[in-house]
């Protein structure tokens, strides 16, 4: 039995009224989500392009109907399961701030811990909350012990958070901070692997990379970064923004020293609740940035350091377990081949209809990310992107510069092949 169909078995239990089931942290997936167990059920396989199945997936959100939302890589709609959990979660506090009634977090953060564990191929100890991929980054930053005559080796298609934050901490330390970058034409690993190769040295004590560039959706192959970090003695931490709840991902068997990550993003969770993974053999010489009431119940109980945050929002911690359960019940697999299917269409499509366009995604061959990106030359390319957005409403990040039109696109598995299609005829309307 496929490990997604074992947690699925798992998860259903009895079925009781909405809110007693989010506040008690039952997980029973609820009634909502009914007919897409049974479609999977009935059907089984990937379903990549069964489009009534996704459709019903899609129904779990309450997206404005003439919205299409393809912003993943920065901010996705969450599905009913979530969104409710965190709002009963808000009430519940309003009526009752009690300690006595915020106890039930204890078990509830554990079991998200668990989801999330599960989901990555982890264990329990080795997930610590914190906000989001900025704050998991910066804990790796501020934690190591650097200095003079240690170098971090990052990839200049880094998010600011694991790349201006190395050189703000090295300032102050004293350590070398070398950059890499990987070729426009890749098509092999070998081809990704090859620029870190050439600066890594036993000097390198980090190798800090976006498992998906944010900035051009090329994807870099964890396993093998994190075995050329190992093989001169350094860490590596695998910055999991762009992968986290799009990428099918088992982090033993990737063996990163570090995996960062946020809520809001492809897992299709809260705002401001995620995780950092640190591998158990890495916790002792990564130290807490944070230590505040409660340090005493955490300081020995692995990643749970590195969470120690005062009082925090507890209801979205949850309702980040139940995103990431709601994704196991769909299948991480389903997920991100569906993901995949709807971006290489779209880059497909886009390549067909608009010959003045240029893909910045450059996959190597048995890799995808759902983060692609264009660069559109038009005459009008403010007007466009203004268009884009106002006229034809695709969310997406676009922007303008001179005659060119630069335009990252982000399905996720809420979205529809008609969506594509008509994201596709809104950039050819529009430019
Ligand atoms: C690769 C990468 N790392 C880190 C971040 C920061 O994420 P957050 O703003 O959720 O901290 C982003 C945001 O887009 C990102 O793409």
């Amino acid at each position: 039995m496929s490990r997604s169909r074992r947690f699925f078995l798992k998860s259903m239990g009895a079925s009781a009224g909405m809110s007693a089931l989010y506040l008690a942290g039952s997980t029973n997936m609820a009634l909502a989500a009914q007919n897409i167990q049974d479609t999977i059920a009935g059907a089984g396989g990937l379903m990549t392009d069964n489009e009534g199945f996704w459709k019903a997936v899609q129904k779990e959100f309450i997206v404005e109907k003439d919205l299409i939302m393809l912003n993943a890589a920065n901010m996705t709609p969450t599905p009913k399961i979530v969104h409710d959990t965190v709002i009963e979660h808000t009430l519940d506090m309003e009526r009752n701030c009690s300690f006595q009634n915020r106890a039930k977090y204890g078990d509830l953060n554990e079991k998200s811990r668990a989801f999330i564990a599960g989901f990555l191929g982890a264990d329990e100890d080795e997930i610590g909350f914190v906000r989001n991929t900025s704050e998991a980054n910066n804990t790796v930053i501020n934690g190591l012990d650097l200095g003079p005559g240690d170098e971090v080796l990052i990839w200049d298609q880094n998010h600011p958070s694991n790349n201006a934050s190395w050189h703000h901490k090295a300032e102050r330390f004293g350590f070398k901070v070398v950059t890499v970058s990987t070729g426009d034409t890749l098509n092999t690993v070998d081809d990704l692997l090859a620029p870190f190769k050439a600066a890594i040295n036993e000097n390198t004590k980090l190798l800090s990379f976006s498992h998906i560039s944010n900035v051009t959706g090329t994807t870099l192959p964890g396993k093998e970064m994190a075995a050329l970090a190992h093989s001169v003695g350094a860490k590596c931490l695998m910055d999991g923004a762009q992968s986290f709840g799009y990428m099918d991902i088992d982090l033993h068997d990737d063996g990163v020293d570090f995996y960062t990550s946020s809520g809001q993003k492809w897992i299709t969770g809260p705002r401001e609740a995620s995780f950092i993974y640190v591998k158990k053999e890495t916790q002792p010489e990564l130290w807490s940035n944070m230590v505040t009431a409660g340090w005493g119940g955490v300081k020995d109980r692995g990643a749970r350091k590195y969470e120690n945050l005062g009082q925090r929002d507890d209801g979205r911690v949850w309702a980040l377990g139940r995103a990431v359960e709601f994704q196991q019940m769909i299948g991480k697999d389903r997920i991100e081949a569906r993901t995949s299917y709807l971006a290489s269409n779209l880059i497909a499509m886009i390549a067909d209809r608009i010959p003045n366009s240029q893909s910045l995604t450059k996959q190597a061959e048995g890799f995808n990310s759902g983060v692609t990106v264009t660069l559109i030359n038009t005459p009008n390319a403010a007007e466009a992107a203004r268009k884009i957005y106002e006229e034809h409403r695709v969310s997406g990040m676009i922007s303008a510069r001179d005659d060119v039109l630069r335009v990252r696109l982000c399905p996720h598995y809420y979205i529809t092949m008609d969506q594509i299609e008509r994201t596709v005829d809104a950039l050819v309307a529009s430019i």
